[in-house]
């Protein structure tokens, strides 16, 4: 052990008269808070006597800024601390999200908020030039960590009141430590400034710095990674006593995303240079001031803006709640309300026009390539409003025209879909992505083959309305110029959802997908979509906190790797067995699940090929719980299994109740759920390369009542890559105490429906 360490671990030994202790309502989970000999705020957490965090700092680290306005930053908010007043209060109250897997969701908690005073010393200004300096005048200032410690886990932010040593500061980086208690297995993407659609790695902790290269090795256009042990939340893991335990945020408003960083036995400082394509731009982070943690302790990192700050921050404010989830039952980790519990309630009164949505879209063939977004081929380049897009040579790949648009119309109307997404609808996609371009997208001309009046009239003449679509190309300011202005356009037809995307660099160049600023874009989007009654799905934006509950018109997302990249190499089989217990931690995920042909050379050039199972497919509807779903795959698809696709036309995207009833990270889940308002039932079961078998005993149904129960179900000898569309359909009369036996194949799954009679 060198000298440094052994240092660090003398001054752990908390002070004991100073330690608070406080526990969950049901007493499992125990938090510990205290300050080490150097006034520095620590943690610990334990789970039925087990420890999940060991002992570990909090803190923020500041950057120094040359305005002498911001006077109160000569200090680091690490250390020199005392406790000035500690609170304990309990918290129970049950409420009712506007969409989501329950009717009713608990938020019971018992909360410590200590009060922590530092002082800060400041030369006295005296009328006498010789005298300053000479006298130091004392002045002080507070702040304030709160933690919520709930049965399922805990959350703890820092909050920063108003006063007037503290109106200004800029965040260095935020040191929030979780020491883990060994080498556990993590499920785990590369730490990215810009980007989290990579292959989850699966590796003990120590093991990360070894397999970062190859988790780093792949293609996106815009990749920011900054330290060879960083990692992203939300971080699954697993102990080896059989602990799940994980680590994601909460609430992150005005405020930049989280990443961990993995002090691991070769750490000599913390990430001091950066490695990613897109950082080439950023200034590189300055080394801490403060001791290195112990091995196996992770450290928060958060995305730093084009300056290379990472927060600029005015009080009264306060961090995003910082999580750690922790049950000896993995199905906990599913059915945790936690990151929710700790968002604000809902602030928009109305909320009478967000609605759950079925849809299809033109997408997936341009995905594949088989037809393009873009409309022409005669320029080099596009200026938008400088073009007569009448009299230009279409290519005649567009897929975005009348003639498509009304099949898929059609098609979601006799199928029961709500919307049809329509994406390349607006002109400049020629040349839209990678070119550092502010002006790309206006957002509200169509391409001469797209009549937007027509169209709209022509769904909504069938009970179908059209899905917007907001490609940004990354380039925020542009979207902002136009976005009220693409909004009233959108109340204009009658749609009431956008998805929006974020391709490529953030422009204003050097910033990042996560950084604060770009988070307040986000922010605003959702509120600017709130005033004109319009429902977000955002793709490529930074990874959901639970931000849902307040405003739950944001029904969607991506910010993760989704179907697209069945059509870009393919997802492993166990991708979406891993998805509920990283990504969908923070929201529902727009995956656009459902594809049924998965060779895609069968109707393409495309080589690469979905790894799933038609039941597999099915499944996904209620696995990945979102209150959005997609039927991605082409009607004509659609249409040669049509007795497949009936689960997808029946099975709801809304629920009264969700019981999660077999889950292990990376293999299997299966769930049960109720449909809202009604007495029917769905199950899903989805599982990795390896297969699984299902027992399902049916002591959720009502007693004394009889369901119609339809099986969608792996065929013998159904396999992801050799016989993914073998499926057998059965039907028959179930009732309560009824038992299910399900075996699911290789990559695939199985759907069930239970129809109350
Ligand atoms: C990436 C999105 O994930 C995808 O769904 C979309 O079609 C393209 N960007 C184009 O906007
Ligand atoms: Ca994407």
């Amino acid at each position: 052990m060198n000298l440094r360490r052994l240092l660090f671990l003398l001054m752990l030994v908390p002070v004991m008269a100073t330690a608070q202790t406080i526990k969950s309502p049901n007493g499992n989970i125990v938090l510990t808070f205290s300050l080490d000999g150097n006034g520095r705020p620590t943690y610990e957490m334990t789970y039925k006597g087990k420890a999940v965090v060991k002992p570990s700092h909090l803190g923020l680290e500041l950057a120094k800024d040359k305005h002498a306005s911001l006077g109160t930053n000569e200090r680091d908010l690490m250390d020199g601390f005392r406790i000035a007043n500690t609170e304990t209060t309990a918290f129970d109250e049950t409420w009712q999200p506007v969409w989501g897997e329950t009717r009713d969701i608990r938020n019971h908690y018992n909360e410590l908020a200590v009060t922590l005073t530092q002082s800060l010393k400041q030369p006295r200004v005296t009328a006498n030039e010789g005298e300053r300096g000479m006298y130091e005048e004392l002045r002080e200032r507070n702040i304030i960590i709160r933690f919520r410690v709930y049965d399922d886990g805990i959350g703890f932010r820092y909050e920063f009141p108003q006063q007037e040593n503290l109106n200004y500061f800029l965040i260095k980086d935020e040191r929030s430590e979780f020491a883990m208690a060994g080498d556990h297995i993590a499920w785990w993407l590369p730490g990215d400034y810009d980007t989290q659609e990579q292959e989850t790695q699966q590796t003990r902790l120590s093991e990360i710095r070894d397999r970062f290269q190859q988790a780093v090795n792949w293609g996106n256009s815009s990749v920011a990674v900054f330290s060879p042990t960083g990692v992203q939340t939300s971080l699954q893991m697993k102990t080896d006593d059989g602990l799940y335990i994980n680590i994601h945020e909460a609430a992150c408003l005005d405020y930049a995303t989280m990443h961990l960083e993995l002090v691991d036995a070769k750490t000599t400082q913390l990430t001091t240079k950066l490695m990613g394509s897109s950082n080439r731009y950023t200034p590189a982070p300055e080394p801490s001031n403060y001791p290195l943690p112990q091995p196996f302790t992770f450290v928060s990192h958060l995305t730093p803006d084009a300056t290379g700050l990472k927060g600029c921050m005015q009080t009264p404010c306060s961090t995003p709640w910082r999580t750690v989830m922790v049950s000896d039952d993995a199905r906990d980790m599913l059915s945790s309300n936690l990151i929710l519990n700790l968002n604000e309630p809902c602030k928009l009164e109305d909320t009478s026009w967000i609605h759950p949505t079925k849809y299809c879209g033109v997408w997936w063939e341009m995905i594949v390539g088989k037809s393009n977004w873009h409309y022409t081929n005669d320029f080099p380049s596009i200026k938008l409003g400088q073009i007569d897009w009448n009299s230009v040579k279409p290519h005649g790949r567009h897929a975005a025209n009348n003639e498509k648009v009304k099949r898929y119309i059609d098609f979601a109307a006799k199928n029961g879909l709500d919307e049809v997404l329509v994406e390349g609808w607006n002109v400049g996609w020629e040349d839209w992505a990678n070119m550092w371009k502010r002006d790309v997208f206006d957002f509200v001309t169509p391409y001469p083959d797209f009549d937007i009046q027509m169209l709209n009239d022509y769904a909504h003449s069938k009970g179908v309305k059209l899905l917007m679509h907001h490609e940004t190309s990354s380039s925020s300011q542009n979207y902002e110029r136009h976005i009220k202005e693409a909004f009233e356009l959108m109340n204009h037809y009658g749609y009431d959802a956008v998805k929006t995307g974020y391709v490529g660099d953030i422009i204003p160049r050097g910033d990042h997908h996560y950084s604060q600023s770009m988070n307040n874009h986000y922010l605003y989007v959702i509120q600017e979509a709130a005033k004109h009654h319009i429902m977000v799905n955002s793709h490529e934006a930074t990874r959901p906190t639970g931000l849902c509950r307040t405003y739950p018109n944001l029904v969607g997302g991506e910010s993760a790797r989704g179907t697209e990249y069945e059509a870009f190499g393919g997802s492993r089989p166990d991708h979406t067995c891993i998805l509920p217990f990283t990504r969908l931690q923070g929201g529902p995920m727009d995956y656009t699940p459902g594809i049924f042909v998965t060779r895609l050379n069968t109707w393409s050039d495309n080589t690469s090929w979905a790894r799933i199972t038609i039941c597999g497919s099915l499944a996904l509807y209620l696995t990945m719980y979102s209150p959005l779903q997609m039927a991605a795959d082409l009607p004509e698809h659609y249409e040669q299994f049509d007795d497949a696709f009936q689960f997808i036309r029946d099975v709801a995207c809304d629920w009264d109740e969700s019981i999660y009833l077999e889950a292990e990270p990376a293999d299997y889940i299966t769930v049960a759920r109720k449909a809202k308002g009604t007495d029917n039932w769905f199950i899903g079961g989805k599982c990795d390369e390896n297969g699984h078998q299902s027992v399902i005993r049916l002591d959720f149904l009502d007693k004394g009542r009889k369901y119609e129960c339809t099986i969608y179900a792996d065929a013998k000898g159904a396999h992801y890559e050799t016989n993914p569309q073998a499926y057998t359909i059965t039907k028959k009369t179930v009732k309560r105490g009824d038992v299910l036996k399900l075996t699911e194949a290789p990559g695939g799954g199985f759907a069930v429906s239970l129809i109350a009679k």
